[in-house]
């Protein structure tokens, strides 16, 4: 830090309100940023930390429509349960709002009006897909078509999700519409872009020049940015859901949401402090840090401080501490495929285990490159490190308190060398913290938090004050003196990772919290003074709680297979009709014989109340041919005859694949006069 701050406003990624938050976004962006604002609150800094909802963009109004429900229905649902979530696992905003609040539109609709009118913008007209029956522009995830590289026939505008490859709208072929799943046609639309082109040599100097203290995969994205040349990019988009372009003649536009999200983290901070938020926004002493994920960082270092300069008031972040993704057994974290741990099942399963799960993912932080999540490092970190050092120290110092000396602290004789060594290095500790959370190393900072529980854990197992209770009790008040200041420490330096750990713990030494600086003394608890009751700080988490969890995402992936295997994507939609120029019949079968050397087919003679006609159908592997004679079935009577094995069918009988890939015959439900029509 190279300038004199007075306060620091902490941001934290505004989650879209269209799922529930899960351990992902825990480990990547809240747990950190919560870290970071405890800790300087302990420090007694002025800080606060904004957070709330994205509520506006393209999926959300997507999933609305798919759920027949509103937008606005869609983000209260979900802004409730992220909301709800952070408190639980004590995510302590300063202020949790959303972007559909009113202070929201109005301030990002005159934020828009600023730039328009100083000039700031370029207006660009240009082709874009426009749905004739929905009558109204598709902005890319509403397009539909066929991947113009691996052929998938679900590939979205913007995107084909089985090949990954990055599309724009008119690159894929038979392109149809999401909403009436009519062929598209190019109209003519207008834009607000904001031209990123001319901030560039300003960027590139902030960032490349003055912030080379950035973390290397944040400085390195922006610099590849950088390098590539800036383009403008609109900020308006066709769309019904969002905030109005304030501007005549924009009927039907709105805000482009990567546009009026971040706006959030200042409305969000008026709405909390509607007489002194410009402060924090507009005065240089103000340090701006923002927590993200990976895949925002260009639009924190890019595009919002483009949009901040060219508005002109408000101050550009002093750092944007970006994490990397977590990975879960291996896999994508999805919502939209359910491949996640769900912060609300979380809590169900193992309910009071916040800290729990905010050690883990502390400790396995993707901070510096993806991470994996899995149950096993889960269970033993739990078992190994909370329980077995943490947990095991404190215990094991009140307890013995309580046993010889009624709970009360008891005095230091003498120091042995050991002991000043011991105390040394629990001196330590401090600089060393803050050293790795001043440079938003967090699982070195939790490790070194951890390394005093080591220490802690060390100096009892070799001091054995249990062993010299009858023969030096002197000596067993010093041992457990110095482990008590420990503790007391510990609940110190665990509280910014850790809260309801600390929280719970000074209760039972019957302390305040206490003030950042004091880490590391050995004062933190006068002689005499009586702690409280005792109990467990963490307890061993089974085998059984962990098998029960590896089943539930053995159960997702069975299921996710089993959907991609039988309900595959729905076909283009067809006309009426289309559909009405199938014939589709009930027949009744007369004769049903293997073809010979065809192991797939049968034959068939089927009753259509016309003479009767032969059908092949590949079926042989799963119907013995005289179990069928006399059974109905359905089969298409107006395709074109077509020879197979030498022998011409007449038509299609139809059949349905189970996912085990097995074949069973469509059959009426009660008999019908054979050549009965099906509509
Ligand atoms: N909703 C975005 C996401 O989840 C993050 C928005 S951050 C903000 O990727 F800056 F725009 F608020
Ligand atoms: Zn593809």
């Amino acid at each position: 830090m190279n300038k004199a701050f007075k306060r620091t406003l902490i941001t934290s990624a505004l989650p879209y309100a269209n799922g529930p938050v899960h351990i992902g976004h825990l480990a990547g962006v809240y747990v950190p940023a919560d870290i970071y604002t405890r800790y300087l609150r302990l420090k007694g800094e002025q800080v606060i930390h904004i957070g709330g909802s994205d509520e506006h963009g393209v999926p959300i109004a997507i999933k609305a429509q798919r759920e027949g429900v509103s937008p606005q229905d869609v983000v209260d649902r979900y802004h409730a349960i992220i909301k709800q979530s952070f408190a639980d696992f004590g995510i302590s905003f300063d202020i949790y709002s959303r972007t559909t609040s009113d202070t929201h539109r109005e301030m990002a609709s005159e934020f828009f009006r600023k730039l328009y009118d100083k000039g700031e913008f370029i207006e660009q007209t240009s082709m874009q897909y426009y749905d004739e029956q929905a009558r109204q522009f598709l902005a890319d995830r509403y397009i539909l078509g066929t991947c113009p590289h691996c052929s998938s026939d679900r590939a979205y505008g913007d995107q084909c999700e089985s090949c990954g490859t990055s599309l724009a709208a008119t690159d894929l072929k038979s392109p149809r519409s999401a909403l009436s799943g009519a062929t598209p046609i190019l109209k003519e639309t207008k834009h607000w872009y904001l031209p990123l082109n001319k901030h560039e040599d300003a960027l590139r100097e902030w960032i490349l020049e003055e912030h080379t203290e950035w973390k290397s995969n944040v400085y390195g994205q922006c610099k590849s940015w950088l390098d590539l040349g800036l383009q403008p990019r609109a900020v308006s988009r066709d769309l019904d859901w969002g905030i109005p372009v304030p501007v005549e003649g924009a009927e039907g536009k709105v805000l482009y949401v990567w546009f009026d999200a971040p706006i959030g983290y200042i409305s969000n901070t008026k709405e909390l402090l509607p007489d002194s938020w410009e402060e924090w926004w507009r005065s240089e002493d103000t340090r701006l840090v923002h927590f993200i994920g990976k895949d925002n960082i260009v639009f924190h270092c890019i595009v919002f401080p483009a949009m901040l300069r060219a508005e002109g008031s408000f101050i550009l972040p002093d750092n944007v501490p970006a994490n990397e993704f977590l990975n879960l057994e291996g896999d994508k974290i999805s919502t939209s495929r359910g491949w996640a741990v769900w912060l609300h099942e979380y809590l169900e399963d193992f309910p009071g285990k916040q800290d729990v799960l905010r050690y883990v993912l502390t400790a396995n932080a993707p901070e510096t490159k993806d991470n994996d999540f899995t149950w096993q490092d889960f269970q033993a970190r739990n078992n190994n490190e909370l329980v077995a050092i943490y947990g095991n120290f404190v215990n094991r110092a009140l307890v013995l308190t309580h046993k010889y000396f009624e709970g009360k602290v008891p005095a230091r004789g003498a120091l042995t060398d050991y002991d000043r060594e011991t105390i040394a290095e629990m001196l330590e500790v401090k600089g060393e913290i803050e050293r790795a959370l001043d440079g938003f190393h967090f699982r070195e900072a939790l490790r070194q938090a951890m390394s005093l529980a080591r220490l802690g854990n060390k100096y009892l197992a070799d001091t054995e004050p249990w062993k010299l209770a009858k023969t030096d009790m002197e000596r067993v008040a010093t041992i457990l003196n110095i482990a008590l200041q420990i503790t007391a420490n510990l609940s110190l330096a665990f509280a910014p990772f850790l809260p309801f750990s600390s929280e719970r713990l000074l209760s039972m030494l019957s302390l305040e919290p206490l003030a950042w600086d004091s880490l590391g003394s050995l004062e933190q608890l006068s002689v005499g003074h009586q702690l409280g009751g005792v109990e467990l700080l963490f307890e061993k988490i089974e085998d059984e709680a962990i098998e029960a969890q590896l089943n539930k995402l053995r159960k997702i992936r069975q299921e996710q297979e089993a959907a991609a295997r039988v309900a595959g994507p729905v076909a283009p939609e067809i006309s009426f009709d289309d559909f009405v120029k199938l014939d589709l019949r009930v027949g009744t079968v007369l004769e049903c014989s293997k073809v010979p050397k065809a192991d797939k087919l049968l034959q068939f003679r089927i009753d259509d109340g016309l003479g009767g006609r032969t059908i092949i159908s590949g079926i042989a592997q799963h119907y013995k041919p005289e179990d069928l004679v006399g059974k109905q079935v359905c089969f298409i009577a107006n395709l074109p005859p077509r020879k197979l094995k030498g022998v011409e069918s007449q038509g299609m009988i139809l059949s349905s694949m189970d996912a085990d890939g097995s074949l069973r015959l469509v059959m009426p439900e009660g008999a019908v006069a054979p050549g009965s029509k099906i509509s």
